[in-house]
C-alpha cells in the first residue's frame, strides 16, 4: 500500500543496513543492547567472546558496535541526525566512537533521561534513575534537527487569562540579565509612564499616569527589553502593575507574553528528560502490554521517541535497526495520526530466539522479530496505515 507508516524487515541488522541505500533517511534511533549481563527476552551479554574481564567485554561489544554505526551514518541524508540510547554500561565507549564515526563537531547533544523516577532500588550504591541518549548530526552545517519542541509549552506556563479569554504570562519589561545595564545598552534606559489602577502604559506622560525607570532588584539602574517605537506600537501587550518587593510596593511594567495556539510556539528543549514528560519504563511495559501483552521487560515509552520525532520534520524518514518490541515505528504512527504528518519507519530486528523462560517465550513468540511484528501489525490495525 503506498503511503504506509511503517516497514518492518527480519535481519541482522548489519545485512540490512548494507542493503540499504545511501542518504535514504533523515533520523535514526536507536536503543541496543546495553551490555548489562541481564537475561532480557533478547540477549544483553559480551563477555567471553574477546577475552576474559572487562576489557574483553567493552572490546566485544564495540566490536559489535562500529560496523552497524558506521553503516547508520552511510544510509542518513546530509540534513539527518542519529539519537542512540544508552546507559552507563556503555556510555563512555559509545560516545568515543559516535565521535570517531560522526566527528566530535558533530555531537549535539549527551541527554540525561530519567526513565525511573524513584530510581533502581536493587543492588547497592546510587538508586539509578536515568540514563543516555547521545545525539549527533550527520553534518552540523546541514542538519535540520530543530531542538526545540510545542510539546513542552504547558498550559501552566501561561496561568493568566485575559478579559478577551487569552491566556499569557507576565514577563518583566525590565531586562534582568546583569549584562545589560544603561552603560552596554543606553537606548534602552529610559523613562516610560504607566497607571497602575488601568494598566495603560506610554512613552511620554499622560493624565493619572506616574513616571517608572527600569532598575534591577537592588535598585541599580536598568534597562528595557523593547525599544521606545516598539512599546508605542504595542500597547496592548503591556501593562503596568503595582506590585511588593522586598523595599515594599513599586509600580513596575510587565509584558503580556500570550500563548499562541500549539504548534505555533516552541520552547527549547533542556538536556533532562523527566519522566513525568516523556513516560517511563513502567508506562512503557503498560503500552506494550495493552496493546499485544507483556512481552519486553524494558521497552521505550513512546513519549521518549515523539519528542525526538518533534525535533525533525513531519515526513521525516526514520530508521530503527535494534527495534525490539518496536516502540519507533508505534510512536511514528501516533505522531501522524495527532499531526497529519507523514513520517515513515523502517524498524530492522534479528529472528534472535526469546531467552527460554521470558515472558514473550511462554506467550508463544519464539523469536524477538516476531515481538516486534505482532507490535506493528497491532498499531496498523489500532491506528493505521499499513504494514509491510
Ligand atoms: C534494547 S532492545 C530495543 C528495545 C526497543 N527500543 C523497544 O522499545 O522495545 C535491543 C534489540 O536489538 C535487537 N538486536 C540485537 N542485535 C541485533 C542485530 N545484530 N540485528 C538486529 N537486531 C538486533 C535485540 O533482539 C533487541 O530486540
Amino acid at each position: 500500500m503506498a503511503g504506509e507508516w511503517n516497514r518492518f524487515v527480519e535481519g541482522d541488522n548489519l545485512d540490512v543496513l548494507t542493503g540499504l541505500p545511501e542518504e535514504s533517511f533523515d533520523l535514526v534511533y536507536i536503543d541496543p543492547p546495553y551490555n548489562t549481563g541481564n537475561d532480557f527476552a533478547y540477549s544483553d551479554d559480551f563477555r567471553g567472546s574477546r577475552g576474559a574481564g572487562v576489557v574483553g567485554r567493552h572490546a566485544a561489544w564495540l566490536d559489535f558496535m562500529r560496523p552497524r554505526i558506521v553503516e547508520g551514518r552511510r544510509v542518513l541524508d546530509p540534513g539527518g541526525a542519529i539519537f542512540v540510547s544508552i546507559d552507563d554500561h556503555e556510555v563512555a565507549h559509545l560516545r568515543l566512537l559516535l565521535d570517531e564515526v560522526y566527528g566530535e563537531v558533530n555531537f549535539l547533544a549527551q541527554i540525561v533521561v530519567n526513565l525511573n523516577a524513584k530510581g533502581r532500588q536493587l543492588g547497592r550504591g546510587f538508586a539509578t534513575s536515568h540514563e543516555y541518549l547521545l545525539v549527533y548530526a550527520k553534518d552540523l552545517q546541514h542538519c535540520v534537527l530543530d531542538a526545540s519542541s510545542s510539546t513542552t509549552v504547558i498550559e501552566s506556563d501561561f496561568p493568566l487569562v485575559s478579559a478577551d479569554g487569552r491566556r499569557h504570562r507576565r514577563l518583566p519589561l525590565r531586562n534582568t540579565n546583569k549584562k545589560f545595564n544603561p552603560l552596554t545598552a543606553p537606548t534602552l534606559h529610559f523613562a516610560v509612564w504607566g497607571d497602575p489602577e488601568t494598566g495603560r502604559v506610554a512613552t511620554a506622560p499622560f493624565d493619572g499616569a506616574v513616571e517608572i525607570k527600569p532598575v534591577f532588584g537592588d535598585g541599580s539602574p536598568a534597562v528595557w527589553r523593547w525599544s521606545r517605537p516598539r512599546i508605542d506600537e504595542r500597547p496592548d501587550d503591556l501593562e503596568c502593575r503595582t506590585v511588593r518587593g522586598p523595599g515594599g510596593e513599586r509600580v513596575d511594567v510587565y509584558q503580556r507574553d500570550w500563548r499562541h495556539p500549539v504548534g505555533g510556539r516552541r520552547k527549547k528543549l533542556r538536556t533532562i528528560w523527566l519522566a513525568e514528560e516523556i513516560g517511563s519504563t513502567d508506562t512503557a511495559v503498560a503500552e506494550l502490554k495493552q496493546i499485544v501483552g507483556h512481552l519486553f521487560e524494558s521497552p521505550k515509552p513512546t513519549g521518549l521517541v515523539r519528542r525526538i520525532l518533534d525535533t525533525m520534520p513531519d515526513d521525516c524518514r526514520v530508521l530503527d535497526y535494534f527495534a525490539g518490541s518496536g516502540t519507533t515505528g508505534h510512536a511514528v504512527a501516533l505522531a501522524n495520526a495527532a499531526d497529519g504528518g507523514t513520517r515513515t519507519c523502517l524498524s530492522v530486528n534479528s529472528a534472535e530466539p526469546t531467552r527460554v523462560g521470558s515472558n514473550a517465550e511462554r506467550a508463544g513468540y519464539a523469536t524477538v522479530s516476531a515481538i516486534t511484528r505482532a507490535r506493528l501489525e497491532a498499531v496498523a490495525r489500532e491506528i493505521g496505515n499499513g504494514l509491510s
